[in-house]
């Protein structure tokens, strides 16, 4: 199986924990897809009855697009389950999201669920963070002092670009700067420093936070409990 067929298998797999009656966190990303298509399928065909809590424009229009009946993350008093992918998940369950640039959302929903899943490729799984780009979401202004302090301390900061040049806007109108650190070796100290630093509005680290991983491997999906 390559790459797709491994989000495919995770994001069809994930739906079995969805039960009828359930607010459902929906997240945002290429496996995400394949989960949303295969919940849809149930809504439609198999009358599953569920609210969904989208993380972000994209994974909105899709939801609606197949029938799944909508509430913002205001709207509901609690959510049951998110299920959502991720960018990199170390081997004590820690997390980078956010290379969607839908991390906000995708934090503000998680930090409202009971309990968090995340599906993906066994390509995901690593020892220690920070081989992937993580994504920080700041206002645009004063955007340049934050990237200039960022260089400084070393944390090899880049805006992120559209495929034109022009700088990537978030659902939020945000500007995300991706650090790129080869090696976090405290990814709590890390988040502390990022979230005081004064327009920064969230960070791409995810700690603590999830509660299952179905990781898609040659052999079929893994489920692991952190
Ligand atoms: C979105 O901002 C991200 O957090 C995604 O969940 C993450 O990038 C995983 O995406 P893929 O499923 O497309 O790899």
């Amino acid at each position: 199986m390559n790459q797709t067929e491994l989000k495919k298998l995770v994001g069809q797999k994930s739906v079995d924990w969805i039960k009828d009656g359930m607010i459902v966190g929906l997240g945002t990303g290429s496996t995400v897809k394949f989960m949303v298509d295969e919940l849809g399928r149930k809504v439609k065909e198999e009358g599953l009855n569920v609210v969904g809590v989208t993380t972000s424009n994209v994974t909105a229009k899709q939801a609606t697009e197949l029938g799944i009946p909508l509430k913002s993350v205001d709207e509901v008093d609690h959510i049951d389950l998110t299920i959502d992918g991720a960018d990199e998940i170390s081997a004590d369950f820690q997390g980078i999201k956010g290379g969607g640039a839908a991390l906000l959302f995708e934090k503000i929903v998680a930090t409202n669920s009971k309990k968090n899943l995340w599906i993906v490729d066994e390509s995901k799984m690593v020892e220690t963070l920070g081989a992937f780009p993580l994504p920080v979401e700041v206002i645009p202004y004063g955007s340049q002092r934050i990237f200039d302090r960022f260089e400084e301390k070393g944390l090899n900061p880049s805006f992120r670009k559209k495929a034109d040049g022009g700088l990537l806007l978030t659902d939020s109108d945000n500007y995300i700067i991706d650090l790129h650190l080869g090696r976090i070796e405290d990814p709590h100290a890390l988040a502390d420093y990022l979230i005081k630093q004064v327009g920064v509005v969230e960070h791409g680290l995810f700690l603590d936070r999830v509660n299952t991983v179905i990781v898609g491997k040659q052999t079929g999906p893994e489920v692991l409990e952190a």
